[in-house]
């Protein structure tokens, strides 16, 4: 994929598409007005006609225009907000995919917020992953050209940069999300991990084994994994380039579980396909680390991978199995189905050891969250306002939002079990999205977030798979923190 950046005139670009907007109420906008000038009033008397878009969101195609170098013109009629210029920008993609274009100069909207914006809405819809098919298709390279005033060119040029290393990480992230569980196991994603490291130098990867993982006291994590013959990892990975601002480091961490059966506490069979996307915070943690590491940003980051496959079996724990964290606190498993906050805890308190500026951990955590909030927003969790504004914000600014969810007090209450410090969930339905988060909560003792992306980070049609969230808002996140 490739994503170039011309000061030029938009009759001169050369391209198998240029496409361009009309604003809803017919008028022209400066793109279209400056093809209609190269082309002698050619689309002033296509109004005429009637044979301009008729209504918002629709395309018209225009062949062998004279005067302008691109072979064919679209012409998208849309309202000009985000979401518009976004589907949009989809509609060209798809039917430049659909006709073997790859070459796509994108002038639907100008400037460098809406370079960025058509880039990645171009770069996502492009998404493929065929890896497993055997009658895969060559992959198409595909070309998307951006044009810009001089004045522009240098906010545009590292617009499009940023927008290059998310959809790096984003495709990636997707990827490992939508390998299947029998090749995506926890050994695999070290593997992965490592295979990274080389090709950056600014990051490093450790990789930890079950008896690495034991020495540390990891019982919770530990207990997840017994039930499965695909002993777990937990993956290190340091990004510090040399020029880091920050001494202290930003953690994040993801919740790998590669195939999540429920365990003993076992789901039911429709759609549990689907929990091979369980891993989508780890892939999530993959992905941001390596737009990081595209981006070049002068940030020390760490990234925290706890990996496990949830499976029923002899050796699987159980409904009333007592489990100790590395915290030295207990906990009763009360639901061998809850078992991303098992992990995710033991990680959490790994994190401490970093004295963290901050901790984000990620998790298709609940089905709850999915309830709540569908797949549109993640579900955003705090102990510290300064943080959630900043993630809430960056989530807008990239178009992958978030909500922020509550943790009174009153919820961490409703955990209580009469054998161990804290049972695994609440036994009652209400609120479990929150009651998770809260569980959580209980091993952090630093500025900590906690996105439930059950919801936004996996879709089940239209395309089935990884939606690469949120690596978006992530990278978002890190760009605001260089100063
Ligand atoms: N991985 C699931 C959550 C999930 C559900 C992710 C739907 C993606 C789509 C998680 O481990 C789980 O099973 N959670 C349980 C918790 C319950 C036992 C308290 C749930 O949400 O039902
Ligand atoms: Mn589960
Ligand atoms: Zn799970």
């Amino acid at each position: 994929m490739k994503f170039s950046l011309k000061a030029c005139s938009p009759a001169e670009v050369a391209a198998d598409v240029v496409a361009v907007s009309l604003a809803a109420d017919g008028s022209f906008s400066p793109a279209l007005a400056v093809l209609d000038a190269a082309a002698d009033g050619f689309f002033a008397q296509q109004a005429e006609k009637g044979n301009l878009p008729p209504g918002n969101g629709t395309l018209r195609l225009f062949v062998d225009v004279p005067g302008i170098a691109a072979r064919r013109v679209a012409v998208v009629r849309h309202d000009g907000s985000e979401r518009a210029l976004e589907r949009a920008t989809a509609a060209v993609q798809q039917l430049a995919d659909e006709s073997g274009w790859a070459k796509v100069a994108l002038l639907l909207g100008a400037g460098a917020g809406s370079i960025a914006l058509m880039a990645r809405a171009a770069a996502h819809d492009a998404y493929r992953f065929d890896a497993f098919k055997s009658n895969a298709g060559k992959a198409r390279k595909h070309e998307w050209i951006f044009v810009c005033d001089k004045a522009e060119k240098k906010a545009a040029q590292v617009a499009l940069d940023l927008s290059r290393a998310w959809a790096a990480g984003s495709y990636f992230t997707r990827d490992l999300v939508n390998t299947p569980p029998n090749v995506c196991v926890p050994a695999w994603l070290g593997e992965q991990a490592k295979a990274m490291a080389k090709d950056y130098d600014a990051l490093t990867v450790k990789v930890l084994k079950k008896k690495d993982i034991e020495a540390l006291g990891m019982g919770a994590l530990l207990g997840v994994a017994q039930g499965s013959v695909n002993e777990p990892r937990f993956i290190i990975f340091e990004y510090r380039p040399e020029n880091a601002q920050n001494a202290k480091p930003l953690v994040l961490v993801g919740k790998g579980v590669t195939f999540d059966t429920g365990g003993i506490s076992i789901k039911p069979a429709g759609a549990m396909d689907e929990m091979k996307g369980d891993m989508g915070g780890a892939a999530a943690v993959f992905g941001a680390v390596k737009a990081l590491c595209e981006a070049e940003l002068p940030l020390y980051v760490v990234g925290l991978v706890a990996s496990v496959e949830n499976m029923p079996d002899g050796n699987a724990i159980r409904p009333g199995d007592i489990l100790k964290t590395m915290s030295g606190k207990t906990v009763e498993v009360l639901n061998t189905d809850a078992e991303g906050r098992l992990i995710l805890c033991d990680a959490l308190t790994y994190a401490t050891r970093y004295q963290p500026q901050a901790v984000i951990d990620m998790a298709t955590l609940t089905g709850a969250i999915v309830v709540a909030l569908g797949g549109v927003r993640s579900g955003l969790f705090s102990n510290d306002d300064a943080l959630a504004d900043a993630l809430l914000r960056a989530g807008e600014a990239a178009r992958d939002p978030a909500w922020r969810m509550p943790l009174d007090p009153e919820y961490r209450e409703m955990l209580r079990s009469p054998f161990a410090d804290i049972p695994n969930i609440s036994g009652v339905r209400d609120a479990g999205a929150v009651t998770a988060a809260a569980y959580l909560s209980e091993f952090v003792d630093y500025p900590w977030a906690h996105l439930d992306i059950a919801g936004s980070a996996f879709k089940s049609s239209g395309p089935k798979g990884g939606t690469g969230r949120p690596v978006g808002l992530l990278l978002e996140y890190f760009r605001a923190q260089v100063a």
